[in-house]
This record gives C-alpha cells, sequence and structure tokens, in this order.
C-alpha cells in the first residue's frame, strides 16, 4: 500500500513560492495586530511550520484537531478532540488549515469559534477541492485549487501514510 503516487501535482517549489507571497500579505494585514495562528492537526503541520515563518509580525502558534474524515471517504461528522484555552476575545485568529473538501470540518470549527467572540476570525487553507463543498464554507485564502482527486503529501495523509512527501501528489487507489 505504501507509495502508491499516480502523478505530482504541485511541486515544492510551487508551494514554497506561494507561501513566501501570502507570507508577505499577511504580514501586512496583521501587522501591529495579536495574531494567534491556529493550525488544525494533523494535516496542516508542515504548511503551518512553513506559514509562520513566512509571516515577517509577532504571532502565537495553537493546535486543534479534529477529525471528520476515516480514509480517503468523508464521514460528515465532526468531533473536536484537542481544543485550545487561549481567551480569544484578545485575539485575531487564523485558522490554518491544509484542505477544505466538503467544507464540514471547518464549518463545524469556525462555529464554536465565533462564539469565543474572537477580534476577527479568517481561514487560509492550502488547498481548495471547490468541487466537493456540501456548504457555503469559503477560505479567505487558498493557495491552490485542485481538482476532485484524493491527494497526499506536505502534511496531508492517506491512512498516515505519505505526509512527510515535500510535495503534493495525486493518491493512487487503483
Ligand atoms: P472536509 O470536512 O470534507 O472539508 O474535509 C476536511 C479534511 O479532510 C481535511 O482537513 C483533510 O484532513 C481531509 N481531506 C479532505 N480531502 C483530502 C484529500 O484529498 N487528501 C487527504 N486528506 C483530505
Ligand atoms: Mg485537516
Amino acid at each position: 500500500m505504501y507509495r502508491k503516487i499516480k502523478q505530482e501535482l504541485i511541486s515544492q517549489e510551487e508551494i514554497q513560492e506561494k507561501i513566501a507571497q501570502v507570507g508577505t500579505t499577511l504580514t501586512q494585514q496583521y501587522q501591529g495586530k495579536p495574531l494567534l495562528l491556529l493550525c488544525i492537526l494533523k494535516g496542516s503541520f508542515i504548511f503551518m511550520a512553513d506559514l509562520c515563518r513566512a509571516i515577517k509580525t509577532p504571532c502565537e502558534i495553537a493546535f486543534m484537531a479534529a477529525k471528520s474524515y476515516s480514509a480517503t471517504e468523508s464521514t460528515g461528522k465532526v468531533e473536536i478532540t484537542l481544543d485550545i484555552a487561549h481567551d480569544l476575545s484578545k485575539y485575531h485568529v487564523l485558522i490554518v488549515e491544509d484542505i477544505i473538501d466538503t467544507g464540514i470540518t471547518l464549518a463545524a470549527i469556525t462555529d464554536i469559534l465565533k462564539q469565543r467572540n474572537p477580534l476577527s476570525l479568517k481561514i487560509v487553507t492550502l488547498l481548495d477541492k471547490p468541487s466537493k463543498r456540501k456548504n457555503s464554507l469559503k477560505a479567505d485564502i487558498s493557495l491552490f485549487t485542485v481538482p476532485d482527486l484524493f491527494v497526499i503529501g506536505y502534511g496531508l495523509d492517506c491512512s498516515e501514510h505519505y505526509r512527510e512527501l515535500p510535495y503534493i501528489g495525486v493518491y493512487d487507489d487503483e
């Protein structure tokens, strides 16, 4: 089952170039503001590590985890498995997500976070798969739009494998 990669979809260089651009935008946007980068585990951990270093204004880092996916099928149910204890009324919160597919996970997370009255709440996602959306959820910044394929690498997994790949590939399910 290991190394079933059909093709490279987004190269390491393309990812890093986009992150540098988005980092510049976010640096300007959050300059002088108390910024909390909120990484949604596990898929976003590598994106978060690169993005936080591309943002040249002070920030705090926090992690949340939600479960909504088993293998390649969305279950449609969201469970918060790791939460934060921050007083969000003191922070501009930027959610850092790996991929928005149906949008179910992030809709649930944003609903919960809004109730905690953050100074602002925005979403940056590495990948957007708009063809699969089941609600009106939109990222404020999306680095790449991907077709309806199961993608892996750069943090994204298939049954916990492939997260360590430096690029985004298409999973070969044949
Ligand atoms: P959603 O709730 O359907 O938007 O799914 C969100 C989560 O499902 C993402 O944060 C990923 O962890 C996972 N996911 C969705 N599509 C893919 C994919 O193509 N590859 C790997 N993980 C995916
Ligand atoms: Mg995720």
